[in-house]
Formats: C-alpha cells, sequence, structure tokens
C-alpha cells in the first residue's frame, strides 16, 4: 500500500551570513562573510496513511515550519525524498497544488483589501470548482465555523479569530487530500481555539482528510491527534501513539496542596519533589505509588484547605521531554 506522504531522508540546510559586532566586523561582511550552516531539518523520515491527522511537535526553531514548506512544496530540500499523493512537492505541478492545503496561523494569506468572500470566489475560479460543489463547501464552513456574518467585511477590519476562519475557508475550499496546519490556533482566545478544534476534527472526520498539525498549545494536539510527532534540532525523537508516550511518563502523580497558612517550601522538601506556587499552595510530583501515601502524611502533618490529585499533564511530559533533548545535545545527562 502506498503512503499519502512519504519522508525518507530529508534534510534542509541553510547558509546563513554571520558577522562580530563592531565596524571592523561590519566591513569585513561586506567583503568576506562569515558562513554558517543552519540544520533547519536534519535526515527525518517518517510516512502518514490516507486520513490520519498528526500532531507535529517541537520547540521553537526545532525545524516544523521547515518540514512543511517541503512537503508542500515552498522550499527545495537538500537531499533526501519527499513524496506528497504520489508527487514530488517542489515541482509544484497543478495537479499536486489542487489536492493540497497550507493555512498559517502567523501568515495572512487572504487578500487585506477584500471581504473573504471574494477571496473565496476567485479560488472557486482558481481551483476550477463546480457552483454545486463550491455551494455544498460553503455551507458546512458556515455552518460549522459560523462566519456568514463576517465574510462580507473586508478582511483588514476582522478580528484574528474571524480571519483564521476564513483562512480556514480560503485554504480548504478546493477540498484538498493533504492539509499542512501550521499553528492555526495561535493568539486564538479559548473559544475561538474550540471552534476551530472543532472544526478541524470534523472536516478531518467528514472529508478523510490526511492533516499535519503544528501547535505549541499542548491542548491541541491532545484533543485531536491520536499519533504524535516530536522534532526537535531537525531530528525526530519520537513517532507514535500520543497514549503510549503519555503512559510511559505517567509513572507519577501531581499532587496540589493548598494550606490555611503559609508554609516554607524547606518543610516540605522532605515529602516529595516540590514545587512553589505561592505561600500557601505547593505542587508536589511523586511516583504514583506513593502518592496516597505521601498525601495522608502531609494531610496529618499540615492544616489543608484543599488538594488536588492528578496525572502529569501533557505539557508537563512535552517540557521534560524538551528539556532532557537539550541537555543531551549539550552533553549534560
Ligand atoms: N530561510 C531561512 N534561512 C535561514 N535559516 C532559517 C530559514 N528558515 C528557517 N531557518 C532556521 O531553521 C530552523 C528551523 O526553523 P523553523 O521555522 O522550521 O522552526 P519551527 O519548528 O517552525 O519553530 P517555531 O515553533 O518557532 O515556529 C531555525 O533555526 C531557523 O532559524
Ligand atoms: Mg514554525
Amino acid at each position: 500500500m502506498s503512503y499519502t506522504v512519504s519522508v525518507s531522508h530529508l534534510q534542509k540546510h541553510f547558509t546563513v551570513n554571520t558577522k562580530s559586532p563592531g565596524l571592523a566586523a561590519s566591513l569585513k561582511a561586506i567583503i568576506n562573510p562569515d558562513k554558517k550552516i543552519v540544520k533547519a531539518v536534519d535526515d527525518i523520515s517518517f510516512s502518514l496513511n490516507q486520513g490520519e491527522l498528526v500532531g507535529f511537535i517541537g520547540p521553537n526553531g526545532a525545524g516544523k515550519t521547515t518540514t512543511l514548506k517541503c512537503l508542500s512544496g515552498l522550499l527545495y530540500p537538500s537531499s533526501g525524498e519527499v513524496k506528497v499523493l504520489g508527487h514530488t512537492p517542489f515541482s509544484r505541478e497543478y495537479q499536486f497544488l489542487r489536492q493540497i492545503g497550507f493555512v498559517m496561523g502567523q501568515k495572512n494569506q487572504l487578500w487585506w483589501d477584500i471581504p473573504p468572500q471574494e477571496t473565496f470566489l476567485l479560488h472557486k475560479a482558481i481551483y476550477e470548482i463546480s457552483d454545486a460543489d463550491y455551494k455544498k463547501c460553503l455551507d458546512f464552513f458556515f455552518e460549522t465555523l459560523d462566519i456568514s456574518d463576517v465574510v462580507s467585511t473586508p478582511t483588514k477590519k476582522l478580528s484574528l479569530g474571524q480571519r483564521m476562519k476564513c483562512e480556514f475557508v480560503a485554504a480548504l475550499l478546493h477540498s484538498p487530500k493533504v492539509i499542512f496546519l501550521d499553528e492555526p490556533t495561535i493568539g486564538l482566545d479559548v473559544v475561538a481555539t474550540q471552534k476551530i478544534r472543532k472544526f478541524i476534527k470534523e472536516y478531518n472526520q467528514q472529508f478523510k482528510s490526511t492533516i499535519i498539525l503544528t501547535s505549541h498549545n499542548m491542548a491541541d494536539v491532545e484533543q485531536l491527534c491520536q499519533r504524535l510527532i516530536i522534532i526537535d534540532n531537525g531530528q525526530i525523537y519520537y513517532d507514535g501513539a500520543l497514549d503510549n508516550l503519555a503512559g510511559q511518563y505517567r509513572q507519577t502523580k501531581q499532587l496540589k496542596f493548598t494550606f490555611d497558612q503559609a508554609v516554607k517550601i524547606s518543610d516540605l522538601k522532605k515529602y516529595a519533589d516540590v514545587h512553589k506556587i505561592d505561600s500557601y499552595k505547593y505542587s508536589f510530583s511523586l511516583p504514583k505509588s506513593q502518592a496516597l501515601q505521601v498525601a495522608a502524611k502531609i494531610l496529618s502533618d499540615f492544616p489543608v484547605v484543599d488538594l488536588n490529585i492528578s496525572d502529569t499533564p501533557i505539557e508537563e511530559i512535552i517540557s521534560q521531554i524538551y528539556i532532557s533533548n537539550n541537555d543531551h545535545r549539550l552533553g549534560n545527562k
């Protein structure tokens, strides 16, 4: 069976000029600049089946956007092979472009001075969408994204949330089979974020499109993706089920205590690894097997007004992975 997306030993390196501070260095940089290679993507391989909705995450500068740009043909790889729906993305053939969609949370792709509905009509013409398909799609978008009131307002006058919803319509109007979503919820409030998440989920289920989603909001990934790919320093550190990853790391519990008077952190350190939230509130992280015993001990030793016991949140798990990758890279194992 052939994959919808297959990436084999993809590398994308950039050459950048570097310059030390000072006038002499500025003059030297004009004549003979120092160069440095940035390995934005450094030998990654993965493949996706049709209909998969995969979370592609990593810290700032990890190589996510560069990878998505290579997959959509916006960047030419330094080496390796990429196939999307059987096409080589960089060739940018019409048949390829007709089947992909790209939403970038940080970039405006709608025409700024005209209402979104005019951009939609333009896309209808470019992608040769039939009247019936156009109507069917718009009905779906208007209903799930609740945008009928805003599409006739010039884009520049829309709020970020309203604009992002319209960005989705413009990018997906031609029913692409593969969709790249690069931080689609960045800067959105909780209600708009929920709406976009619900939309992505429904769209994926209804149209069976293959979706790669990058986001720094771990709740996006947790609520939408069963599979997770973690990239850092241009390399893949994890590719597998989100549940497995959470299971591996969720051997610990978090205990949050609120005391009825200020407590010193030094008095709490003997119970478990502790983190101060404020003088009255502390969070403990400890092995699952010891959680109840330690909780009982603290309850008997201190005046507690509130206690919350929870699994380690996904943000915490991911941040532990980023930190340990970074330590490993710097040699501070
Ligand atoms: N055009 C370019 N020229 C030189 N270096 C670049 C270029 N584009 C990206 N880089 C570098 O490549 C690395 C990866 O960048 P990329 O934008 O792919 O990261 P990212 O994972 O998307 O990060 P973020 O979460 O901040 O969006 C960074 O070190 C970045 O500075
Ligand atoms: Mg990025």
